[in-house]
């Protein structure tokens, strides 16, 4: 290829043009390809440097170089133009929004019922009680007669108690009335000693500001040898105060009547009246709270043990009751009403499971 200072001067001007032209740097790497790739026109130029004579060359060939070099310093400076354009760009787009709105508080809340079971569950593990779970719906065997309260039974009556629709042939089951069957389900399917609440759900027929149709109950159950009353008085005392923070609890048995326990006592606690509100602790008036006794030798014989050998003791309270003296509601109703103005002024937050150490209440 036969070249001249005119034609090379021509190119140098023609390249270092399209060079300045280039806004970006795509298109400035499609001209750096142009002038200086494999098959670059300046490329080809310095490849004719081959083909030329002696003397042709020794002209030619510093012209092509400092053309070579001339595009190449060209395209290096644009390069770093258009770089620190791209940056300035990017630095004025990219911008973090401080002002975005924080992400949604947390949702929902820890109903007090469950809050209240799992500060049970602390206290108890604590006395080396683990937790027992039994079936709603329920043979009457385990809700009833197991527990000494055979079919002719007044106390049957008492509890205002679902029937579920039998089979034919079959025994109608029933919605459990009480925590009571997992006491029978316990002793059947574990062996002594045997320390275990067994909070739940229980149903009855029956409303109004004290009472829904379900309602919850924890039982508790302890069978040993050589159980008696005072074991009760002590477990019942130290669970109340641990559950009601305050060490002035006052505890009253009062001899009562339950199938299942001989003797039996109801659980009556002292309140203090504080602004016109009854506030558990001190003996200005006793509430009832629950029911318990030892448990009756028929029962225990029922589950297969011998009552010479094993006795033992065993209280139920209601649950929702329990939430109600600690914090504060009046109304029980409320509790299964799924208010949500409600359950945020009364439920807890997810994080805050209690603990003996930091406190059980929140
Ligand atoms: N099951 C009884 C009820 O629902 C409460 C009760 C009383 C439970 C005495 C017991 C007990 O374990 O010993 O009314």
């Amino acid at each position: 290829m036969a070249t001249n200072t005119d034609t090379i001067d021509s190119l140098s001007g023609d390249w270092l043009a399209r060079v300045e032209a280039a806004t970006d740097l795509p298109s400035l790497e499609a001209e750096r390809v142009a002038a200086l790739g494999k098959q670059g026109a300046i490329t080809q130029l310095l490849k004719s440097l081959g083909g030329m004579s002696p003397e042709q060359r020794q002209a030619e060939g510093p012209r092509i170089h400092a053309l070579r070099e001339n595009v190449t310093a060209a395209i290096a400076e644009r390069k770093a133009t258009l770089e620190r354009a791209e940056l300035d760009r990017r630095l004025a787009t990219e911008t973090l929004d401080m002002s975005l709105p924080v992400p949604l508080g947390e949702q929902g809340s820890v109903h007090p019922v469950s809050q209240v079971m799992d500060e049970l569950a602390e206290i108890f593990a604590d006395l080396g009680f683990s937790v027992a779970t039994g079936p709603e719906i329920e043979e009457q065997w385990y809700n009833f007669t197991a527990l000494n309260m055979p079919e002719s039974h007044p106390a049957r009556a008492m509890h205002d108690t679902f029937y579920l629709r039998a089979a034919e042939g079959e025994e109608a089951k029933v919605l459990r009335t009480h925590t009571s069957p997992v006491q029978i389900r316990t002793m059947m399917s574990q062996k002594p000693p045997i320390r275990i609440i067994a909070p739940g759900r229980t149903y009855r027929s029956d409303s109004d500001a004290t009472h829904t149709p379900m309602f919850h109950q924890v039982e508790a159950l302890v069978i040993d040898r050589g159980i008696h009353m005072g074991h009760l008085k002590w477990t019942l005392e130290t669970f109340l105060k641990a559950y009601f923070e305050r060490e002035d609890i006052v505890l009253r048995l009062r001899p009562s009547y339950f199938p299942f326990t001989e003797p039996s006592a109801e659980i009556d606690v002292g309140y203090t009246v504080v602004n016109g509100r009854r506030v558990l602790g001190g003996a200005e008036g006793f509430m009832e709270l629950g029911g318990s006794g030892m448990v009756h030798p028929r029962v225990i014989a029922n589950c297969g043990l011998d009552p010479d050998e094993w006795q033992g003791f065993a209280f139920g309270c209601g649950i929702d009751r329990l939430a109600m003296l600690k914090y504060g509601m009046d109304d029980l109703r409320a509790f299964f009403d799924g208010d949500l103005r409600w359950l945020r002024h009364y439920g807890f937050r997810s994080l805050d499971v209690p603990t003996l150490s930091g406190g059980v209440g929140a």
